[in-house]
């Protein structure tokens, strides 16, 4: 690619602020109070993809938070990439947790981004690495290097489980026609060792509600003679798992795929440390699934862990009572041929089933989506490793991610096309976490390595 280091450096201050307006608008998809500010997101992403040379964009409205969408076709012999990203953060809180506000963003110097980091919600996950995508088009655009035809869709529902896209997506089928899909949304291993992710887990995600006595009772008349939902309710979450870490749903794992010892040996060679792992979490031991290494337990294992837990008194002091109900919400990491409808389903009959005389319970499905994983011999890949070659002067490392992506199996499903996740960010960029923050270096390194993409898969694909 001809200036594209020339290019960056001469207009990275702009792309750095520009990301950095787009950070300050809280498009918070899960709060209704934000409407306003995910529509104004939507409408600044469609004027960025205009300015970086889109032929066409629109805001497609859905039942939910609009799709922004834009392309530019330059030959319809050639190949057409399909861009995904998403342009909704996750909420915010605990903001007391942040040292400075989430939507007022600051570049601040890390240890490990020692050229500095912007911190924002959403400055990784997933503005930032979406942003990277508009200024590789802004720079293939602006230097005649675009290579083939280009489409974008960026979402407004990611955070929230993508209920619109997918009727989008089988609506939209000739619209949306590609060679192949690019998305950054996830990860790499270090700055010095770059991977690319070659598969994400899926997701179930229930609340469960578990009701004792129709009223909050005194403890002291009522306690040791009805059942207490709060204790019910940890008793059957505990019961969850055995004594190695298993999951005791019955059938949980009757569709899991399982990894020879010759790929387990492939895994164990990405460059990890243990004790790294541990310091950067200030814990003194992992836990998980017996039999499995932590890299293992968190990508091609599945998982299930409460994301929440709530019910009776958390206010000041104390107050003695039973509460009338308790609540949790449970997610299941799924890894590729679990169904996540039907571990939903194993779930409910089982939650249903171990509930003790005495409580009523009640399991709501909130969302969910299938894993992915994707071979490393296809032509998007071979391109995307050739990209970073060029860019890091390394090969890229295939690497299984823990997180999920759900809408990348109904890419596949409905579009019939490969999903290639380049992702830039860093474990310890704390997405969903207070002090969220991507790195400049990632992010400059991100918009450099894109164009290559481009240029290799067109070449590949002939
Ligand atoms: N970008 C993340 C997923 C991710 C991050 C995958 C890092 C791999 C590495 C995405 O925005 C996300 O947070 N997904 C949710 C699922 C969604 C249904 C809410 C997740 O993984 O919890
Ligand atoms: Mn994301
Ligand atoms: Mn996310």
């Amino acid at each position: 690619m001809k200036n594209i280091q020339s290019y960056i450096k001469e207009h990275k201050d702009r792309f750095v602020n520009e990301l950095i307006e787009l950070l300050r608008t809280p498009s918070i998809s899960a709060d209704s109070a934000y409407e306003k500010d995910v529509l104004k997101t939507a409408e600044s992403i469609k004027t960025s993809l205009k300015q970086a040379g889109c032929d066409r964009v629109e805001i497609c409205p859905t039942e939910g938070h609009p799709i922004v969408y834009g392309e530019k076709t330059i030959d319809k012999n050639l190949p057409t990439v399909l861009v995904y990203g998403h342009y909704d953060v996750q909420p915010p809180d605990p903001l007391n947790l942040w040292n400075s506000p989430p939507f007022e963003p600051v570049i601040k110097n890390t240890e490990l981004h020692p050229e500095g980091a912007i911190f924002a919600r959403g400055a990784c996950d997933d503005k930032g690495q979406m942003y990277m995508h508009v200024k590789a088009m802004e720079f293939m655009t602006q230097t005649n290097q675009l290579p083939c035809n280009v489409k974008f869709m960026i979402e407004g529902e990611e955070e929230v489980g993508s209920a619109n896209l997918g009727a989008f997506i089988k609506n939209n089928k000739e619209k949306l026609k590609n060679d192949v899909i690019l998305i950054s949304d996830t990860g790499m291993i270090t700055k010095k060792v770059p991977s690319i992710t070659t598969g994400l887990r899926g997701l179930s995600y229930v609340e469960v509600e578990v009701t004792g006595p129709n009223r909050d009772l005194h403890s002291g008349l009522y306690g040791g003679a009805v059942a207490n939902p709060i204790n019910v309710l940890t008793k059957m979450i505990a019961s969850l798992h055995d004594e190695n870490n298993h999951i005791t749903i019955p059938e949980f794992y009757d569709k899991v795929e399982e990894l020879s010892l010759e790929e387990r040996a492939e895994m164990a060679k990405a460059p990890f440390s243990l004790e790294h792992y541990k310091k950067s979490l200030d814990i003194d031991a992992v836990y998980g699934e017996s039999g499995y290494t932590t890299n293992e337990r968190n990508s091609i294992r599945p998982t299930l862990d409460v994301n929440g837990i709530w019910g009776g008194y958390t206010g000041e002091g104390a107050k003695t009572v039973i509460a009338s109900k308790a609540y949790a919400k449970i997610s299941m990491r799924l890894v590729p041929n679990q169904n996540w409808e039907e571990i939903t389903q194993l779930f409910t009959t089982h939650f249903e089933s171990i509930a003790p005389k005495g409580v009523k319970v009640k399991v709501t499905p909130h969302h969910g989506g299938q894993g992915y994983v994707t071979p490393i011999d296809s032509v998007g890949y071979q391109a995307a490793s050739k990209a970073y070659e060029d860019t890091f002067g390394k090969t890229p490392i295939p690497q299984r991610s823990g997180g999920s992506i759900p809408i990348v199996s109904l890419f596949e499903q409905e579009l019939k096309s490969k999903t290639i996740l380049m992702g830039f960010g860093l474990d310890s960029d704390a997405i969903h976490s207070p002090n969220e923050h991507f790195g400049i270096w990632n992010y400059l390194k991100g918009i450099e390595t894109i164009p290559y993409f481009y240029k290799y898969f067109t070449e590949l694909s002939k």
